[in-house]
């Protein structure tokens, strides 16, 4: 098989060799799948700075997931057939023209949907229903903050909370984003480039205040998201963006870690809110019976036609490094993926 192999950290254009490699054997409830894509994730820009701790060591193949069909499975492997058309999680290793994954990490596809489409519904989608429907459980009339809101997990945060029928305030940062966001139905698209998303929310809501906020960003922004919580409230944090640029300096990385605030659980009891912390991979190693049910229930809800996936590009191997950059340069909307 080929992969995508991180050989450096650094700059994207040299982190990344193309090479042949053993096809692997499913085993026992495994299965093969041959991939047509693999889906980009903001993780993985943090990966390719060396800023990801969870990232196994170089050479690696990262990657969260593939679009593809199932060509072999395990002895045990049950749900699926040789053949289906599926998308799948990997715990890394999506970089690649064939993946080794659980039967369980799997959801038949149609044979029409759109290749960053069907690969939204893994990591994005899967992240998104964990926060909004089993972490932060959000019900109709509540108001809930998006940050982030046109990018990938945020354009599942924005529609689910829209299934749901919650009044949403969702940040990003462009006109032309913020244009999107109305078109996906955020009742307050807010440009935090341009002014402060807090005073925003402050002006619109008076002492009334946010019962659910979504930060992918962390640091400062984190702090005001807390702040905006009203009683009963609460806060999933989910990604820190706001450590991405920048240097690695230990003493940087501390004081942005300070920026987050530090929330004694007196505070917490007495404002009566609640700080959630979302990180998929402990979920997956974990839990894999939540992810089941996770990616099960966004793969029903996009039959259904509640969900609907948004492509931010679909590209060919050879502009793996244009796929990065455009998902880095923040310029993004819905999900990248690369074809092989
Ligand atoms: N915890 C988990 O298990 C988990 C799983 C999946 C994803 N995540 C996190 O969820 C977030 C979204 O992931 P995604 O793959 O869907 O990416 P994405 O939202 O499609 O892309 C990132 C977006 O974040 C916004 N952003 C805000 N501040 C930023 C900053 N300082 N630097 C760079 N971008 C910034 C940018 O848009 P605007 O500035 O225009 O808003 C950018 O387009 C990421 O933080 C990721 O790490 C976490």
């Amino acid at each position: 098989m080929k992969a995508a192999v991180l050989v450096k950290f650094g700059s994207v254009e040299q982190a990344f060799q193309i090479q042949e490699l053993p096809t692997p054997e499913p085993k026992s409830n495994e299965v093969l799948i041959k991939a047509e894509a693999f889906g980009l994730n903001y993780a993985d820009i943090m990966a390719i700075k060396g800023m990801y701790q969870d990232c196994p060591p170089l050479p690696a193949v990262i990657g969260y997931e593939v679009v593809g069909h199932v060509e072999k499975l395990g002895p045990e492997a049950k749900g699926v057939k040789v053949g289906d058309r599926v998308v799948g999680f990997s715990r890394f290793g999506g970089y690649a023209t064939h993946v080794v994954t659980q039967d369980r990490a799997v959801v038949q596809i149609s044979n029409e949907m759109g290749l960053s489409e069907a690969a939204a519904l893994a990591t994005q989608y899967c992240t998104a229903y964990f926060c909004a429907i089993e972490q932060a459980n959000i019900k109709q009339g509540e108001h809930i903050l998006i940050q982030a809101a046109a990018g990938g997990v945020g354009t599942a945060l924005v529609q689910l909370g829209k299934w749901k029928g919650c009044v949403m305030y969702g940040t990003a940062g462009s006109e032309k984003k913020l244009q999107y966001l109305k078109e996906q139905g955020v009742q307050h698209p807010i440009n935090y480039q341009t002014s402060d998303f807090a005073e925003e929310i402050k002006k619109l809501r008076g002492d009334k205040k946010i019962d659910v906020v979504f930060d992918s960003l962390g640091g400062k922004s984190f702090k005001k998201g807390v702040g905006l919580l009203a009683a009963g409230g609460k806060i999933v944090g989910f990604g820190a963006a706001e450590m991405s640029g920048g240097s690695k300096s230990i003493f940087k990385m501390i004081k942005l870690g300070l920026n987050f605030g530090l929330y004694h659980p007196v505070y917490l009891m007495m404002k009566t809110i609640g700080i959630f912390g979302v990180n998929m991979l402990q979920i997956a190693d974990n839990k894999p019976e939540i992810l089941e049910r996770c990616l099960k229930s966004v793969g029903e809800l996009a039959r259904q036609g509640v969900l609907k996936p948004v492509s931010g590009g679909v590209y060919s191997i050879d502009q793996l490094a244009e796929a990065h950059k455009l998902l880095e340069s923040r310029q993004s909307i819905g999900k990248v993926v690369v074809k092989w």
